[in-house]
């Protein structure tokens, strides 16, 4: 037996770590960490054993390859690197890239170590389905596990081995454009909505061919972005930390995410990209995460704007020395970490235990193993019939009815219809922002959805009446006529895709102005009116509700858009979804979302000019049929902190039509230690009701769990004295004893 493989034998033993990974036999004449059969745990100790300190650090940086799609680094390129390096952002749309560049790094470096590749992965690699905000209002996890398990399909089928995604940044101001990526304001929300994320992605095993790791970000706090700007420093308290921005990753982590990826923002005076409490205080040694952190694009480097370091060396220094693992582009780390060894400014244990990070998941995904990827047929590999259908099932689920006057909608067949807008037609913008591979060509317009479902019994007259911004209303007056000679009018509004996402804000939520006075000018005719928003952010919707008699969010959909829409229209489907997100009455308003704390003179402080309260809360949306609600029971008033209590509601379809539910249990705690959000997404459940149907919804309380507090400290703390339990308008006291 070799001495090395003795060593390395000898450390993992004496680390209690298991010797094969399921069977098999080890080898003396190959090296371990080339045996399957070892576990990983040997097999990264026998590599790390073998490397010099330059292959570590490049384990530890990370470039991009293939032609950049991100609009905001474009021109940016990594040249003159050497063969293996420890990650690409690869931005090539099938496997060929990858496999000639694995190649070199399998046979032309010293130890073979496979390259890992990376993408943006947002909402489908090529099947391009609703936007995160918009997956957010259908309160379907199981629906969004399974869109992200086509998503990794596509993606590993095309030589991507790990998805920067999902969000799961608490967003509260619409004004910031990268709200479009998340689940919206609730904690909870985004925490149950990720964790589907994460196993879809991730499914069973990330070794096998459809499925990729995953990465949670952006660590922590992005979120809180000051008024809506981008990439601004945040003021985040402890307490907003734990209670707010916190919990849906330490939910995903405790679902096995991969990986993690450092925030751009400065929290309250410490880059997240060099903030050792989070990124080793909380999320290696407190939640004993076992993953790696990579930093945001170039965002080492950003710690000499940010104030924190004079230097790319000083950046590099803190960025790893605080618990960053890998340097996303900007080579900080290649650069300097060798020469910060030499001078004992970082241990190279350290390095060793981020190259462990890194090597762990590659062994993970079995790219030691497999390192290159067939070349799939395209009908094999994308845009596959039975993923589109899953696609416009979450378009379906997630678009809200926001208004039905005189119950307008559902349409009659045999209608004349008006479609005006700038949206009507369009596909481009349909897709959103983060669109991958997607393509406008794979997408149904709205047009194209009315005409097949209303095709042969309806008359479709079309104006595009204005486009997107701008002041041009010399079509107003065809789009008028137009609208004058139909039965109803379907005004289709909204946002080009490049105004949500990244380095998008607003000043404002409204819709420009031209789109809100085609609406004043249609609505003038007389012809009943239905609008259609496809945006990737809450809006500012007073004025244009008045110009209106009907209004569906329909987000930006994807590649199936056009279809659900129709039908929801037509009413071969009763709309279901309902707002993750609240959508305030002004701009002026933001930030205000359902679970702010109590003010000191609730009756006081209001706004002079604009009401207080929002134009649509959190949890809002309307449907086709009529559900009652009967009376909320507990099954005891009080309990021990250990006791357990059900509560449950009858809910009754007393409409016409048969549709979905989606009960939303808050809790309260009006007294406590300190003070509390007013009320607290806990738990929901959505179900199906035939008209007629009555269901039980209930919800299985554990105090510890949904009746605790968080503490700025992350100590949970339960408290005896009053809780309510609400679900609408309806509340039920328990007693903690
Ligand atoms: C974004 C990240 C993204 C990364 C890689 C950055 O600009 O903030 O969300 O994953 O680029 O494309």
């Amino acid at each position: 037996m070799n001495k090395r493989f003795l060593l390395t034998l000898c450390a993992v033993v004496s680390f209690g770590v298991p010797l094969l990974a399921g069977g098999g036999t080890i080898s003396k004449d190959i090296p371990l960490y080339k045996q399957p059969s070892a576990s990983t745990d040997m097999r990264v100790a026998d590599l790390l054993s073998r490397m010099t300190l330059e292959e570590k650090v490049l384990q530890l940086s990370q470039y991009i390859v293939g032609l950049n799609t991100n609009v905001n680094n474009t021109g940016e390129v990594n040249t003159g690197l050497p063969d293996g390096v420890g990650s690409y952002i690869y931005f090539s749309g099938d496997a060929k890239l990858r496999n000639a560049l694995q190649r070199k790094a399998m046979e032309n470096t010293r130890l073979g170590i496979p390259i890992l590749f990376g993408f943006d992965v947002i909402h489908g690699f090529r099947t391009i389905y609703p936007i995160p905000l918009a997956q957010g209002c259908s309160w379907n996890p199981e629906l969004v596990g399974e869109l992200s398990a086509i998503a990794a399909r596509e993606s590993r089928m095309s030589g991507t081995d790990w998805t920067f995604s999902p969000m799961i940044d608490v967003a509260r101001d619409g004004r910031w454009g990268r709200v479009a990526e998340g689940y919206g304001e609730d904690p909870y929300t985004n925490a149950v909505m990720g964790v589907a994320a994460v196993k879809g992605y991730q499914g069973d095993t990330l070794s096998s061919k459809a499925n990729v790791a995953a990465c949670l970000k952006h660590f922590a706090g992005y979120g809180r972005s000051e008024g809506g700007r981008d990439y601004t420093a945040t003021d985040v308290s402890r307490q907003s930390l734990w209670e707010t921005y916190l919990p849906p990753y330490e939910a995903c982590i405790k679902a096995g995410a991969a990986t993690v990826m450092s925030a751009f923002n400065d929290i309250s005076g410490t880059p997240a990209t060099a903030n050792c409490y989070l990124l080793t205080e909380v999320l290696k040694k407190r939640w004993h995460y076992q993953g790696f952190v990579v930093s945001d694009w170039n965002a080492v480097q950003q710690l000499i704007p940010q104030g924190v370091a004079a230097n790319r060396k000083e950046a590099a220094r803190k960025a790893f020395s605080a618990g960053l693992d890998m340097d996303m582009k900007d080579d900080c780390f290649r650069e300097h970490l060798t020469s910060l060894v030499a001078e004992g400014k970082i241990d190279e244990k350290e390095i060793d235990e981020s190259v462990a990070r890194v090597l762990r998941l590659k062994f993970q995904l079995g790219l030691f193993e497999n390192p290159y990827t067939p070349v799939y047929e395209d009908s094999e590999r994308i845009l596959r019939a039975e993923d589109k259908e899953v696609a416009a099932r979450m378009a379906q689920e997630s678009m809200v009815l926001l208004k039905n006057d005189n119950s307008l909608l559902p349409l009659k067949k045999g209608m004349t219809m008006a479609v005006i807008g700038p949206m009507a037609k369009d596909k481009e913008n349909l897709l959103g922002s983060w669109k991958a591979h997607g393509r406008a060509e794979d997408a149904e317009s709205i047009y194209e959805g009315l005409e097949k479902e209303f095709g042969r019994h309806t008359r479709l007259l079309y104006a595009k009446g204005c486009d997107f911004d701008g002041n041009d209303t010399s079509l107003f007056a065809e789009a008028s006529s137009v609208a004058s000679q139909a039965d109803v009018v379907i005004l289709c509004l909204g946002e080009k895709s490049a105004w949500s996402g990244e380095n998008a804000s607003r000043s404002t939520i409204a819709l420009p102005c031209i789109q809100e006075q085609l609406a004043t000018e249609l609505y003038k005719t007389g012809t009943p009116v239905v609008i259609l928003l496809s945006n990737g952010r809450p809006l500012e919707l007073a004025r244009l509700a008045q110009q209106c008699d009907a209004m569906l969010e329909m987000w930006q959909p994807g590649i199936a858009g056009g279809t659900p829409l129709a039908r929801i229209l037509s009413g071969s489907v009763n709309p279901s979804g309902k707002l993750c997100i609240t959508f305030p009455f002004a701009s002026g308003q933001i930030p205000i979302y359902y679970n702010e704390r109590q003010s000191s003179r609730p009756d006081q402080g209001k706004y002079q000019d604009i009401p207080t309260t929002p134009m649509y809360d959190f949890a809002y949306g309307l449907s086709y049929t009529t559900f009652s609600y009967g009376a909320l029971r507990a099954s005891s008033a009080a309990i021990q902190k250990s006791g357990k209590v059900r509560v449950e509601v009858p809910v009754t379809n007393t409409g016409n039509m048969d549709g979905y539910e989606t009960v939303h249990w808050f809790v309260s705690d009006p007294y406590c230690t300190i003070s509390r959000p007013q009320k607290e997404l806990k738990h929901f459940e959505k179900r199906f009701l035939k008209k007629g149907e009555t269901a039980l919804f209930t919800f299985d309380i554990e105090p510890q769990k949904d009746f605790s507090y968080i503490d700025e400290t992350g100590n949970r703390f339960l408290e005896e004295g009053d809780y309510y339990v609400i679900v609408k308008d309806q509340k039920v006291n328990i007693e903690i004893k």
